[in-house]
């Protein structure tokens, strides 16, 4: 089966100090939407990675006397370091100080100087130095950063300029058109007002700092570092290379998965820069909110941040990828603390997945040695049962279409209410007092197992350590074809498979002391 590609990138992360969880956020978000889409047929390819040039860094690397490079070298060592914690399984992890992707980037600013859409101007600006940007006097707040609050700076420089403004209409007749193309809907709508209110061209360029990748026709300014690093959804592929075949095969991205903070860059810097070099367009750009904690958004530069290694240590991976994925609503803003994180982990994880595996293993297990009997006649509460897990597959397919990876848990999490209802409603240990009710008790452990199986497939992409703890408690890890997205029709399950109690799949955490 394959349905075709399907190409998904996180934003690549400033090294300029540790990841936190708002970084680990689109991260997992992104992994589980690779493995999600992976799992259910497409040709999959997942990009991360780190964007290593600009002042910011330069200044963090002096402030600890090393070399950037040295200084980058480290934190990404870091970050790698992480992903692998997390389960994080990427095809690629781009770093824009590669070879690679240097030579992408000089090689798109000199056609682009070339065909005439990047050009040379005297200009006076407003500048933030810690965003890396510079303003127009109209759109400054108070004198201040409008994306950052902080103050900013006049310079004045002799710089190079992309010509966005050529570029406005038609990005505009673009977005009208694809309405799916910036999601979710309230991103497309401040994304629209932000074109309409007049774009200027873009300084393409920096004099004030030499980190970066020099222009190729100049080497006293360096490449502005957006336009250094949203290349790298191109240059990973090998786009301009000798072997362009990844490029060939996954251009234009399905999904370009970041934070709200930079919707703007990626969905209107970026798209004009592919129309000057003439490709085409992601299809979808979504835009999350912020994980936001008691003191406001996380941030390296605020230094409230929540470190993801302690908390993997701590609750273990699949139960923070969980508490990530499920508490963040699409699109709208979250708030981190570590009771939510516990509440979610004792309640859906612990008391509901937890429970349903161990309760409904032992009384397989204490009913009928562990043999899962074959089911005969459905009565109303399993075929209800079996209904809601049929329909569940694709109603998880449509959320995740529309990257609304917590609904999808929801809906998983709704099967799961519901084999625990079932379990009440058929009272099996009062089906077992009576002899002439073994039959029944079967279809019903038969069900309760079945459940299980299809429980487990839909939250592998979720929970990537999980499945293989649960296989072994079901009795089938040598059955790969029973874990598989396709083998999620009623019934599959063998009887006379033999299951196996095993270890609580999430202990609960004890809130009762000091933690
Ligand atoms: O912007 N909540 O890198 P960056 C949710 N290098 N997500 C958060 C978050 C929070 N509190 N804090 C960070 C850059 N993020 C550029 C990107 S891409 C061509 C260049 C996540 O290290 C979120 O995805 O500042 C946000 O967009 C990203 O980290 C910013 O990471
Ligand atoms: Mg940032």
């Amino acid at each position: 089966m394959n349905k075709g590609t399907f190409y998904i990138t996180t934003p690549i992360y400033y090294p300029s100090s540790n990841l936190h969880i708002g970084h680990a956020y689109t991260t997992v978000a992104a992994d589980a939407l690779a493995r999600f889409k992976k799992m259910t047929g497409y040709d999959t390819y997942f990009l991360t990675g780190s964007d290593e040039h600009g002042q910011k860094i330069e200044r963090a690397a002096k402030a600890e006397s090393k070399t950037p490079q040295e200084f980058v070298d480290e934190v990404v060592a870091g970050i790698k370091h992480l992903w692998g914690k997390l389960g994080v399984g990427y095809n690629d992890f781009i770093r824009t100080t590669e070879e690679r992707h240097k030579n992408v980037v000089s090689a798109v600013f000199q056609r682009l100087y070339d065909q005439g859409d990047i050009y040379k101007a005297n200009y006076e600006g407003w500048y933030c130095t810690p965003c890396e940007a510079f303003w127009a006097e109209s759109r400054l707040e108070e004198g201040n950063c409008p994306d950052c609050g902080r103050p900013v700076e006049l310079l004045r420089e002799e710089n190079y300029f992309f010509k966005m403004s050529k570029y406005a209409e038609r990005l505009l007749q673009h977005i009208e058109k694809h309405p799916e193309f910036i999601q979710p809907t309230s991103r497309r709508n401040e994304m629209v007002s932000f074109i309409k209110s007049g774009l200027e061209d873009l300084c393409v360029s920096r004099t004030t700092f030499n980190w970066g990748i020099p222009v190729p026709f100049n080497s006293e300014h360096v490449i502005y570092v957006w336009v250094d690093a949203l290349t790298n959804y191109i240059s990973a592929l090998g786009y301009g290379t000798e072997d362009n075949s990844l490029f060939k095969k996954y251009w234009p991205a399905d999904v370009h998965l970041m934070g709200k903070d930079i919707v703007r860059f990626h969905s209107i810097i970026w798209p004009m820069l592919l129309m000057a070099l003439d490709l085409e367009l992601p299809k979808q750009v979504v835009g999350h909110g912020w994980i936001l904690l008691e003191s406001g958004k996380m941030s390296k530069s605020k230094g409230n941040v929540v470190d993801p290694l302690v908390l993997i240590d701590k609750y273990g991976v699949d139960a923070i990828r969980y508490y990530l994925l499920r508490e963040m609503p699409f699109g709208a803003d979250g708030s981190y603390s570590e009771d939510a994180l516990i509440e979610r982990i004792n309640k859906d994880l612990a008391n509901d997945m937890g429970n349903l595996v161990s309760r409904s293993i032992a009384m397989v297990e204490k009913y009928f040695n562990g043999l899962v009997q074959s089911p005969s006649a459905f009565e109303a509460p399993d075929q209800e049962l079996i209904d809601l897990a049929e329909q569940t597959p694709a109603i998880v397919e449509g959320l995740m279409d529309k990257s609304d990876i917590s609904a999808a848990l929801a809906a998983i999490w709704r099967l799961v209410g519901r084999a625990n209802k079932y379990v009440d409603e058929t009272a099996p240990w009062a089906l077992n007092k009576d002899p002439a009710k073994k039959e029944r008790l079967s279809t019903v452990m038969y069900n309760l197992a079945e459940s299980l199986r299809f429980i487990t497939i839909m939250v592998s992409p979720f929970m990537p350590y999980l499945p293989d703890r649960v296989w072994g408690q079901l009795g089938i890890a040598d059955q790969p074809g029973l874990h598989a997205w396709e083998a999620l029709s009623w019934g599959r399950l063998p009887a006379g498979t033999v299951v196996k109690r095993g270890p609580a799949l999430f202990p609960r955490i004890d809130t009762t002391g000091k933690r």
